[in-house]
């Protein structure tokens, strides 16, 4: 599988030994940045991941920065992306089977690596499980189209 990996400096080093397991593991890593440990602003990785994911240059996205916060925040922002801040296997398996997450992320000062490479596999072998929760994932599609803006649930 073909996965877009982006970080800030706070996630770097946390998305080298990831992609090292993706590689390892027989994914092909796209590769985004950041390069070094020198402070960026994390928008600009979450886009990247987030718009490779979206055009089909990647199928899954990988992203961290120092929390999993902000970027997951910034690649939620490109439509058609389902960003998540998991924080060990358990999140990480829901997040795909029942939020059809597309994108995983990792707080590089908050989840220890083990756990982290616990929670990437997860991901990875989960599957989305459609049924009650795709029509829930088709109305977050729908939010972006702008078309079922409610004024209440
Ligand atoms: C960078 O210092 C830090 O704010 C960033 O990595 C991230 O934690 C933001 O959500």
């Amino acid at each position: 599988m073909r996965i877009a990996v982006g970080s800030d400096h706070g996630g770097y080093a946390l998305k080298v030994l990831l992609a090292g397991q993706l590689e390892a593991s027989g994914h092909e890593v796209l590769d985004l940045g950041t390069d070094s440990e020198e402070s960026v602003d994390y928008p600009d990785y979450g886009a990247a991941v987030g718009l490779a994911v979206a055009e089909g240059r990647a199928e899954l996205g990988l992203c961290a920065c120092g929390t999993g916060i902000g970027i997951s925040i910034a690649a939620n922002k490109i439509p058609g992306v389902r960003a998540a801040l998991v924080h060990d296997a358990t999140t990480a398996r829901l997040a795909r089977e029942h939020n059809h997450a597309n994108v995983v992320c990792f707080g590089g000062r908050t989840t220890g690596t083990e756990v982290a490479g616990d929670a990437l596999r997860a991901f990875l072998a989960a599957t989305p499980l459609g049924g009650r929760h795709q029509h829930r994932v088709d109305e977050i599609s729908a939010l972006e189209a702008d078309l079922t803006r409610k004024g209440n649930p």
